[in-house]
């Protein structure tokens, strides 16, 4: 449709071409937008609208009687059926929802849309670790994308009783894998399930996020969920056969004097009322950006995002979020402050140093810390000094740093072995 360049493919030139290929026998038109140097248009991840070419395509459709499709982020049922039922377009194309969930189109029709897997719309199986960097496309919520018969979930030659620790996504999913084969299997979940998915939701933008972990809450049928913490102690007494621990991260405090000051965790917020602005939010990795953008989206009051590093997302991110995240911070009226590191906190606000060491006060009523996270091993390391015959697989986020796909692989290929 058009390439979304400042001055670049215009929609009049392109209904102009529908017009002269209709003429010329095309039978079908299928329009897509973007192109390679905006790939947010291409390929549009979570913090683009949905559905976002609608506006060009009803255009090229009132100008010409072929069929024409539909595409980009029709991640759901009911938007690729409203999008048919109001007449916008004749059909609908799928690409990623197809990578994330072969069988869509099945289910749709059968009425069992909560079956689905749905895209997360995150490009990071397909693009950033797949066709980018020359390997075949994969899926974060697919682990088996494209080698269906090659790893399939088949029944266990023998029943297990197995304990699942932490119900984030490796969890989750290890959980309905080890049910699938038969096992019995127990999750253990001390807070929400979700895991960290439950933080990372709080903003609409992430609505794409709060589908998958839906989902993967419908999946969890046929396994017993205990809503408690669970200690080493008494997963060897209750006389588990096998465990999996997936129990996450957890984050970490920031390391500097604190006097006087109202700090908060940024996984802790989870009502905005909580929070009284001038804001500053400590640290800009993914929990940093995400819980600025909650808070100023809420209207607390100046949010101010400061990091040690050069860039946000400096640790590394999927290729479209460092793409987008800049402009997303800024159109939020996000304040960000790079080569800023945080020294002491007290009454006044967040005493910081340049990179030069020059010292300053940033204003704030309330401090988030989203200063990173590390991994909660505890258990791995009392259940081999308690039952070292015992088997203990660390899964997910535990055993690895990493994203939803870290999780959800990891998870699978561990779970279909067991
Ligand atoms: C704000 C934010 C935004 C994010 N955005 C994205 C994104 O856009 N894309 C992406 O790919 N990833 C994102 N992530 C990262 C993603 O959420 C994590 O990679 C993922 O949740 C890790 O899954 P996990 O199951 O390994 O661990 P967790 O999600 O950490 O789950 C571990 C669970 O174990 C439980 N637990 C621990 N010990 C015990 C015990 N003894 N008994 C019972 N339960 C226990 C915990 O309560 C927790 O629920 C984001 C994270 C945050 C915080
Ligand atoms: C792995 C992958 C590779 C793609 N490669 C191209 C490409 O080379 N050229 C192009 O115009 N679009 C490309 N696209 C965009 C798709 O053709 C489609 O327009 C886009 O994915 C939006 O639809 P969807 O939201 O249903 O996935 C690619 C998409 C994916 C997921
Ligand atoms: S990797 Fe992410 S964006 Fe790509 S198809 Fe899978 S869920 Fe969708």
């Amino acid at each position: 449709m058009v390439d979304y360049e400042q001055d670049g493919i215009t929609i009049e030139e392109t209904v102009e071409l529908c017009r002269r290929l209709e003429a010329e026998g095309v039978d079908v038109i299928h329009c897509s937008g973007g192109h390679h140097a905006l790939m947010q248009y291409e390929v549009s991840p979570w913090y683009m609208p949905r559905v976002l070419h609608r506006w060009g395509w009803e255009q090229i459709k009132a100008a010409v009687s072929i069929p024409v499709i539909a595409s980009g982020s029709i991640v759901a049922p009911d938007v690729a059926a409203d999008i048919v039922a109001s007449g916008s377009a004749d059909f609908v194309s799928l690409g990623r929802p197809l990578l994330a969930d072969p069988d869509w189109p099945l289910k749709t029709q059968q009425g069992r849309m909560d079956d689905i897997t749905p895209c997360i719309r995150c490009n990071d199986g397909c693009l950033h670790r797949g066709l980018n960097v020359g390997r075949s496309a994969g899926c974060t919520v697919n682990p088996s994308m494209g080698e269906e018969y090659r790893y399939p979930i088949e029944k266990a030659q023998r029943s297990e009783r197995i304990a699942v620790v932490g119900g984030g996504p490796a969890g989750m999913n290890a959980a309905r894998v080890l049910a699938e084969r038969g096992h019995h299997v127990v999750l253990f979940e001390q807070a929400r399930l979700g895991g960290q998915l439950n933080t990372a939701v709080r903003h609409d933008l992430k609505k794409d996020l709060r589908a998958l972990l839906a989902h993967l809450i419908h999946r969890l049928e046929g396994v017993q969920v205990v809503s408690r913490q669970v200690t080493a102690q008494e997963l060897v007494s209750a006389g588990f056969e096998r465990v999996m621990l997936a129990t996450g991260r957890k984050p970490v405090p920031f390391q500097g004097p604190v006097s006087d000051a109202r700090v908060l965790m940024a996984h802790e917020i989870s009502d905005r009322s909580q929070v009284e602005g001038p804001v500053v939010v400590i640290g800009a990795g993914m929990t940093g950006c995400d819980t600025a953008l909650w808070l100023q989206a809420a209207g607390t009051g100046d949010v101010t995002l400061i990091d040690s590093a050069d860039r946000v997302l400096s640790q590394g991110y999927v290729f479209t979020d460092e793409m987008g995240m800049p402009d997303l911070l800024s159109d939020h009226g996000i304040q960000v402050r790079t080569n800023t590191r945080a020294i002491s906190i007290d009454s006044k606000g967040v005493t910081v140093q340049d990179d030069q060491e020059r010292e300053e006060v940033l204003a704030a009523r309330t401090v988030v810390v989203a200063c990173g996270y590390a991994p909660c091993t505890e258990l791995a390391d009392e259940l081999a000094t308690l039952a070292p015959g015992l088997p203990v697989h660390l899964i997910g986020t535990a055993a690895r740093d990493g994203r939803v796909m870290d999780a959800l692989h990891d998870s699978f290929f561990v779970a279909r072995r067991c």
